[in-house]
């Protein structure tokens, strides 16, 4: 035998200063948003105010964590990958009871996202007739919560913009639930529609004024295909309404979605060109679903895109008095065999496909991956940890393979 072996490189810990970094790209995550991110708020405030929220019951979080957490699915969610594949702990909710004076847990991320949060304000809809049964938290609650921890936050440095300048802020997705709320009370979509301008407005000076706290990269998910949800199916579906022959979901809503998506896209465009120094990437949640509902089957979704693994019956297993979680609703053996969870949300094996595809893939703007790769977990592209650490002394180790 020759001595010619071979070594791969183990990253054990990056430094710079006294801070611990993940791949040198973010210390932190900070996200605001619905239930698309939230992994504990909601909880909490059900909890202070003795509601009973399906979202709260098992089999909720069956897949991962084996008990609710309060996210809104089987498992984890898109922000739990992100944070995962960064190289940081799962993002810990604002809210919770169990945080004590854990300021290193809180300087890696902290999630403001509540699960059925709107963008605009609560009164606006309120104004119009339609309540909120589960939250009246909007996103510029979301953003007073924000200020109100950075005492918090910034207790270790003197420099608090750093510190945000350096973690990577999730917006959204947001704004959903502007939409969803009135859809589900019956107004017409071309009202809905006349609320897309408000709500975006909405989302962009939320960033704006990140921007002025010290934000530097903010990654901005739009809505996704609601034409093809559970849902929306169960409760639009009508032989007046045209289907899309190659997935089988309602085109008037897809192309709202869209409406939305190209507003949005629009205005990001503008910050862009407001702050050239600031990242503003475009999340296109709407897209990276899309290729699922394309071809179930080639992501392991062998039980279809459209029907729910929980819920109480009908064709796409929604029924809104017989949700997920409640007495009389049913669950399916696999969830990863579906895409559709409890007929608004998505399974873990769907947010997971999301996330490759928006973080890893093809489906953001800027390309997420070509700012700063993603390293240890995700593709095993180890030779981007150069790249990362050319400003952070780091420690590694070499071993024999
Ligand atoms: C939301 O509801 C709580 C409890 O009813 C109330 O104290 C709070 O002021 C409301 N917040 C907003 C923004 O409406
Ligand atoms: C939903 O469940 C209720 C109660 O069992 C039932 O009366 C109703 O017909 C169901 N709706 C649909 C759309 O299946």
């Amino acid at each position: 035998m020759t001595s010619c072996s071979s070594y791969i490189v183990i990253l054990l810990v990056l430094w710079s200063g006294n801070k611990l970094y993940a791949n040198g790209c973010y210390t932190s995550i900070i996200s605001f948003g619905d239930s698309l991110a939230d992994t504990g708020n909601l909880k909490q405030l059900a909890f202070k105010t003795n509601k009973v929220i399906s979202y709260l019951l098992p089999p909720y979080g069956e897949t991962f964590f084996h008990q609710p957490t309060g996210r809104c699915s089987d498992g984890r969610l898109i922000i739990d990958f992100l944070a995962e594949s960064l190289g940081l702990p799962l993002i810990p909710p604002f809210l919770n009871d169990e945080r004590s004076d854990d300021v290193v847990e809180l300087g890696q991320g902290v999630n403001y996202a509540v699960a059925g949060a709107s963008a605009l304000d609560s009164s606006f809809l309120e104004a119009k007739g339609v309540y909120n049964p589960m939250t009246n938290v909007s996103l510029r609650v979301q953003l007073a919560w924000f200020k109100q921890s950075l005492p918090l936050l910034c207790a270790n440095t003197r420099d608090c913009k750093h510190l945000i300048g350096s973690s990577l802020i999730l917006m959204g997705e947001i704004g959903g639930n502007d939409y969803n709320g009135p859809f589900f009370s019956g107004k017409s979509i071309d009202e809905v529609k006349s609320y897309v301008p408000l709500v975006i407005d909405t989302i962009i000076s939320a960033i704006n004024e990140l921007i002025e706290m010290g934000a530097r990269t903010l990654v901005v998910p739009g809505n996704f295909p609601i034409g093809c949800n559970s849902a929306y199916l169960t409760l639009f579906g009508s032989q007046k309404e045209k289907y899309d022959p190659t997935t089988g979901c309602l085109i008037r809503l897809n192309e709202f979605a869209e409406y939305h998506n190209e507003l949005l896209q629009t205005e990001l465009n503008t910050i862009r060109e407001l702050h050239p120094n600031v990242i503003i990437i475009y999340a296109d949640y709407y897209n990276a679903l899309m290729q699922i509902y394309r071809s179930p089957h080639k992501f392991g979704f062998t039980n279809g895109a459209l029907k729910a693994c929980c819920g109480g019956g009908g064709p796409f297993n929604y029924n809104s008095s017989m949700k997920c979680g409640y007495a009389y609703a049913t669950v399916c053996d696999q969830p990863n065999t579906y895409v559709n969870w409890d007929g608004v949300h998505l399974t873990e094996a769907a947010y997971k496909h999301i996330f490759k595809g928006v973080f890893q893939g093809p489906y953001t703007t800027p390309q997420f991956n070509s700012l700063c790769p993603t390293s240890i977990s995700s593709t095993g592209e180890r030779q981007n940890i150069e790249l990362n650490v050319r400003n952070s002394r780091f420690i590694y180790r070499t071993e024999r393979a």
